[in-house]
């Protein structure tokens, strides 16, 4: 079957929410290393919401989609990418002890001493590296095998799930809430040097 001509709306809304998380990364790393370890009075909040921006939106929003629709539309139309859509769902259920082994170790800098910050910078650069690996997986291992074999019905069920999720959070506002946040967390972070 060739691959479609135009990209289906829900592959349009993944790759909008990978630059937003993408640019979140970005930030995080930015910001763990412009911190000193001389430095104590520094102000963590912003690092605060960058946290909360994940737990809340990848976490709860982008993730579950991607393991209930598109993932399961690929697993019923091929085998050939089994192993790699396991290993991308259990990535997905990992997010978020690895956000907060996160957490921990931005506490134990922000109360515990300076001297924790070069594992809060390691554990950063670990889980900005496995976010960047999981999400270049998804575009250029999933999402082209996915324009290859899901079908016109295939693609209308997951396109109607997506813009569904999305009416849904335009509706109760969370979408705009979400985008304030970023917008927030981009003008008062550092951007990548
Ligand atoms: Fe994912
Ligand atoms: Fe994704």
């Amino acid at each position: 079957m060739p691959a479609r001509i135009s990209t289906p709306i829900s592959i349009t809304i993944i790759q909008e929410e990978h630059e937003h998380l993408s640019n979140i990364m970005e930030r995080m790393l930015s910001f763990v290393r412009s911190l000193q370890e001389v430095n104590t009075n520094v102000d963590l909040s912003v690092f605060r919401a960058m946290l909360y921006y994940i737990g809340q939106y990848p976490e709860r929003v982008h993730h579950p989609k991607e393991d209930q629709f598109l993932f399961a539309k690929i697993k019923d139309r091929t085998h050939q990418l089994d192993v790699e859509l396991d290993n991308l769902s259990e990535q997905h259920s990992k997010g978020e002890l690895l956000a907060h082994r996160l957490l921990t170790a931005l506490q134990a800098y922000e109360f515990g001493g300076t001297e924790a910050l070069p594992h809060f910078r390691t554990l950063v650069e670990q889980y900005t590296h496995f976010y960047f690996a999981h999400m270049r997986m998804e575009e250029e291992r999933i999402i082209p095998v996915a324009l290859q074999v899901l079908n016109d019905a295939d693609w209308n069920i997951v396109d109607a799930a997506f813009l569904e999720n999305r009416k849904e959070m335009d509706d109760d506002g969370q979408r705009y809430h979400y985008d304030q946040l970023f917008s927030r967390i981009m003008s008062a972070s550092p951007g990548p040097q």
